[in-house]
């Protein structure tokens, strides 16, 4: 399964990024509105970070609108994709934007219907928001759970993209239905790394090891304590 981080700020970008764990990003309006920087320099600067997918979202209405402000963000950079609400003008602007050869994700995807209809006109990828969801009281992961068994009947080129998730097992589930990507806010991104065994299992080996006679660690050691009889 592929990850994306789910943010438009640069240092978390970066951060994530280093860890050698990220194949894409994901942003949206609410949070380029947390960004204090123009955001066609934003993305710029999103793409000089990471080699990979980059959703970028068009705020027109009508199809018209979409397709202008999706041409000219995809001049920006080639892995620029753009992101377009699932609404019927959205679907109209996806089938020119997709023609053309631009990359689209369709989102605010809420029922396996509007993924069906977003993949037939030509969507790249598409956003289930499985956390909005839950809050809803609704079940964020069966919709995966449906979506995942209707793309498994036909071809489309398109993939999954779990987003608005919320905790880390929102992340697991997903995996072990098969989604392609799971896009993730970086605080549950960092969550992902813990466990307290690990901690744990760390601190009792350095303890054991500060125990031990010299000529059991490591070469390095050996090498500057045989250099220092010398
Ligand atoms: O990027 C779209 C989605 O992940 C938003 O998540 O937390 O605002 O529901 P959230």
């Amino acid at each position: 399964m592929k990850i994306f981080i789910d943010t438009a700020n640069l240092e978390k970008i970066k951060e994530a990024n280093s860890w050698g764990i990220v194949d894409g990003v994901t942003t949206n309006p609410s949070l380029v509105s947390k960004e204090n920087m123009d955001f066609k320099t934003l993305v710029k600067e999103i793409c000089k970070v990471v080699d990979g997918p980059i959703s970028a979202e068009v705020m027109g209405d009508s199809a018209e609108e979409m397709v202008k402000e999706g041409k000219e963000l995809a001049k920006i950079h080639k892995n620029i994709v753009i992101k377009i609400p699932m609404t019927k003008e959205g679907m109209k602007a996806t089938k020119v934007l997709s023609s053309e050869g631009i990359n689209v994700n369709v989102t605010l995807i809420f029922s396996a219907a509007q993924a069906l209809l977003a993949c037939k006109a030509g969507a790249r990828y598409i956003s289930p928001f499985v956390g909005r969801l839950d809050d809803a009281g609704q079940d964020g992961m069966k919709l995966i759970a449906e979506i995942m068994n209707v793309l498994d009947n036909y071809d489309f080129n398109t993939e999954v993209i779990v987003a608005s998730i919320r905790h880390p097992i929102h992340v697991i589930d997903a995996a072990q239905m098969g989604a392609d990507i799971a896009t993730i806010p970086f605080d549950v991104l960092d969550k992902m790394f813990n466990h307290p065994l690990t901690d744990n299992g760390i601190k009792r080996f350095k303890d054991d090891w500060a125990k031990c006679e010299n000529t059991t660690k490591r070469p390095s050691k050996q090498k500057n304590t045989s250099k220092a009889k010398k």
